[in-house]
């Protein structure tokens, strides 16, 4: 019965949706854990190219369970969008269960999420503007509305006028913003419900079961350890927990179960959003990786900062999620180059340390410290397996899996499916 958890080990956009693709096809659950639409998945497979931002990537497999775990901040309208788009091309939902302790982003998380980075000014953190935080301050605060409210129109109704009465206060005397209406949102969100309702569920009993007949669970993550609320770049960072602990957490299964941890890391380094990045390359190198790559997010179309691979903060990462095997991504975007680096260790303020700053201005002080190999110059996308790549890519991973202490289970040689090696470390 196994339980594989995929998580990004840098900052996101690590190619999980593509990793996740391949392994839906074999998995009878797929849950999608943390975080909100401020994630995006572009899955490439024989339908066609897709951005999912909320439905699990066990979409494309027709006798997959797809459910949205308690831990998601689930927008109605956005994941109504994309299941509408789903249909249009043929792709059913009709497995797709909501779980009723999922917490709702409502019109008001938006304006808030706008609201606070304008007031943050120099300082802000470049969110997605998705309401993603502000909808979790509200679950933390205890003032949060869950899928399982739209259940009963009547509490809904009350459940938002009693938010919308603080909200309104926050907006008007704190932010200066435009105040919102109890009833307007209510409505909308209730006639939202009217097609959301048959998906919404307990998804504890459905993922029992799932155990119990030995079924394959497929812990869908979101974003990247480093943008993890307690272990990444505080405060630049997502407001979920984007670790393997995070998942199971925000899933509703406990640790026991779990068979498989994937790390997901791209064969270099990117970001997007304000925070440090210390092997970030502000030169024609950080563009060409930029431009091969095409780095622009999947949600906000935003240009991604590009850089070396970071390997002191992928321990970091590799140490909070504990790791079986990793999954390099994106091999092949490294594929035109005369020399590439990877950083082992940074020098900060004179010191050579090795460890992952939980520090946000000291990590942007820290300088890496690179080792360099020589490029391969040759395609590797075509390769089939591990000893078709050319010998310079070899070692490049090679490094990588010595410098984490982890093997690489799969490795990315290109967008589609079919372009990805098994190297056997796979547990
Ligand atoms: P938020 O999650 O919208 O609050 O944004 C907080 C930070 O996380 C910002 O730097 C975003 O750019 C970043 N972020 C959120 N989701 C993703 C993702 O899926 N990929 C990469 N960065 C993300």
């Amino acid at each position: 019965m196994p339980v594989i958890a995929v998580v990004g080990g840098q900052w996101g956009d690590e190619g999980k949706g593509k990793i996740i693709d391949l392994l839906a096809g074999r998995a009878h659950v797929v849950v999608r854990a943390q975080g909100g639409d401020n994630a995006g998945h572009t899955v490439v497979n024989a339908r066609g190219k897709f951005a999912l931002h909320l439905v699990p990537a066990g979409v494309f497999n027709a006798d997959c369970d797809c459910v949205i775990g308690p831990g998601v901040a689930l927008n109605p309208e956005v994941l109504l969008r994309e299941m509408d788009a789903l249909h249009e091309r043929g792709v059913s939902t009709d497995k797709l269960t909501i779980s009723a302790r999922t917490h709702l982003v409502m019109p008001y998380h938006l304006t808030l999420d706008r609201a606070d980075e304008a007031w943050r000014g120099e300082g802000a953190i470049g969110t997605t503007k998705r309401g993603i935080g502000p909808a979790y301050l509200d679950k933390v605060g205890r003032s949060g509305l869950m899928a399982g409210d739209l259940r009963d129109p009547g509490r809904f109704r009350r459940k938002v006028a009693e938010a919308v009465e603080r909200k309104n206060v926050l907006l008007e005397r704190v932010y200066d913003a435009p105040t919102v209406d109890a009833n307007e949102i209510a409505d909308e969100y209730l006639r939202l419900a009217e097609r959301l309702l048959p998906h919404i569920a307990e998804s504890g009993p459905l993922l029992e079961r799932a155990l119990r007949d030995g079924r394959t669970i497929l812990l869908e993550g979101a974003h990247g350890t480093l943008l993890d609320l307690d272990h990444g770049t505080y405060p630049y960072v997502t407001t979920s927990s984007c670790t393997v602990g995070g998942l199971l957490n925000g899933a509703g299964i406990g640790p026991r179960h779990l068979t498989t941890a994937l790390g997901v890391f791209k064969a270099y380094t990117s970001r997007v959003g304000a925070g440090p990045m210390p092997t970030e390359l502000d030169d024609e190198i950080g563009q060409r990786i930029r431009d091969r790559g095409q780095e622009y997010g999947t949600t906000t179309g935003r240009s991604r900062r590009c850089g070396w691979f970071d390997a002191v903060a992928a321990r970091h990462s590799v140490l909070v999620n504990g790791f079986h095997a990793l999954a390099i991504t994106r091999l092949d975007i490294l594929d035109q180059f005369d020399e590439l680096k990877v950083c082992l260790a940074y020098e900060l303020d004179g010191r050579r340390i090795d460890y992952f700053p939980s520090d946000a201005d000291e990590l942007a002080r820290a300088q890496p410290v690179y080792e360099a190999l020589p490029g391969w110059f040759s395609p590797t996308g075509d390769a089939h397996d591990w000893n078709d790549l050319p010998g310079a890519a070899r070692d490049y991973v090679r490094l990588l899996e010595e410098a984490l202490g982890v093997p690489a289970g799969l490795i990315g040689v290109g967008q589609e499916r079919e372009k990805t090696l098994f190297t056997g470390a796979l547990p």
